[in-house]
């Protein structure tokens, strides 16, 4: 594994056993700390849209491990503006150990990552954002104890966070519905991609566009919000379509008593998800935010040790 672009690139041995790393780096952290791993390594941030959490988990999970992370600003590089990808790749290679890029557009994320002679992590593009799933499976697991046979029902905008959920849960045997407006579901490509990556021949996905059927019995209830960066001129056509995919107390009450309502962070409260739900006893919003830097931990160790 020379990057970190997608889940689809990992088996399922090697997600099962990178998911066992995060978990072992986050306990030797709670019990006081990690062993300086990356004692002089260095991971370039390379950031064309805002973040909090990929920015701060990252650069807090190299301090963590002895090593040292750095943030260029979208003004600073103008990635394909001032210089082309290719050569922000070649020149970067040249002095860091490795890159984590979030980019507009998922080819310069594939074009950072074939010029670059050091490992690129993909840190959200408009395709996928697989450490935000990485992670998420990570907590999906810590709190339900498997991620076997469990239902994830997706409600909202068929994006980058949910392609991203639903080729990790094929890969490690979650079953995956979506309920989405028309027009902005996942595409049959996904689907047809996901289905060549399940862990086991039983396991479902379902595209729905009414939310209580998908949610209906669910053990995770997942939202994201309506318009992701790079569409803002598509918010009011999107806030006319979207109101009935609210994850509020009512849909909430249609999945398992006992479901883990998450959403990879910034919300929209009082769109996408009530402030009720959000900070209601279901949710686990905040320890999914912190699981970005125990996982993250595991990305960069496997890659910058080549483990
Ligand atoms: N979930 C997530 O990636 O958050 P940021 O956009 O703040 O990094
Ligand atoms: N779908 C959102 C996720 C943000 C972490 C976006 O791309 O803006």
């Amino acid at each position: 594994m020379k990057d970190f672009l997608s889940l689809v690139d990992l088996s399922p041995a090697e997600l099962n056993d990178l998911l066992d790393l995060a978990t072992k780096l986050k306990e030797e952290w709670r019990e006081g700390g990690n062993e300086p791993l990356l004692r002089g390594k260095s991971l370039a941030m390379l950031f064309q849209k805002p973040s909090l959490r990929t920015r701060v988990s990252f650069e807090m999970a190299m301090v963590h491990l002895g090593g040292y992370a750095f943030y260029l600003s979208p003004s600073e590089v103008k990635m394909g503006g001032r210089e082309s990808i290719p050569d922000v790749a070649r020149v970067l290679s040249g002095y860091v150990d490795a890159i984590m890029a979030r980019v507009f557009d998922h080819d310069h994320i594939l074009q950072l990552a074939e010029y670059a002679t050091v490992p690129v992590i993909n840190g959200l593009s408009d395709y996928s954002h697989p450490a935000q799933s990485f992670a998420d499976l990570f907590t999906i697991r810590e709190l339900k104890g498997r991620l076997e046979g469990l239902t994830l029902a997706y409600v909202g905008d068929g994006n980058n966070v949910a392609r991203s959920l639903l080729f990790g849960a094929m890969r490690t045997g979650l079953h995956f519905k979506i309920a989405s407006p028309p027009g902005y579901t996942l595409s049959e490509e996904d689907v047809s991609l996901a289905e060549q990556m399940r862990l086991a021949d039983d396991q479902r996905i379902e595209l729905y566009q009414d939310p209580i059927r998908a949610v209906a019995g669910a053990d995770v209830l997942y939202t994201d919000v309506w318009t992701s960066m790079g569409q803002e001129e598509e918010t009011a056509a999107r806030l006319q379509l979207f109101p009935p995919y609210q994850v509020n107390r009512k849909l909430v009450s249609q999945a398992k008593p006992d479901c883990l309502v998450m959403h990879c962070l910034p919300a929209h409260r009082g769109e996408e998800i009530t402030d009720e739900v959000a900070d209601g006893p279901n949710s686990v919003l905040f320890p999914q935010a912190e699981n970005r830097l125990h996982a993250q931990k595991a990305i960069l160790v496997k890659l910058l040790l080549n483990l």
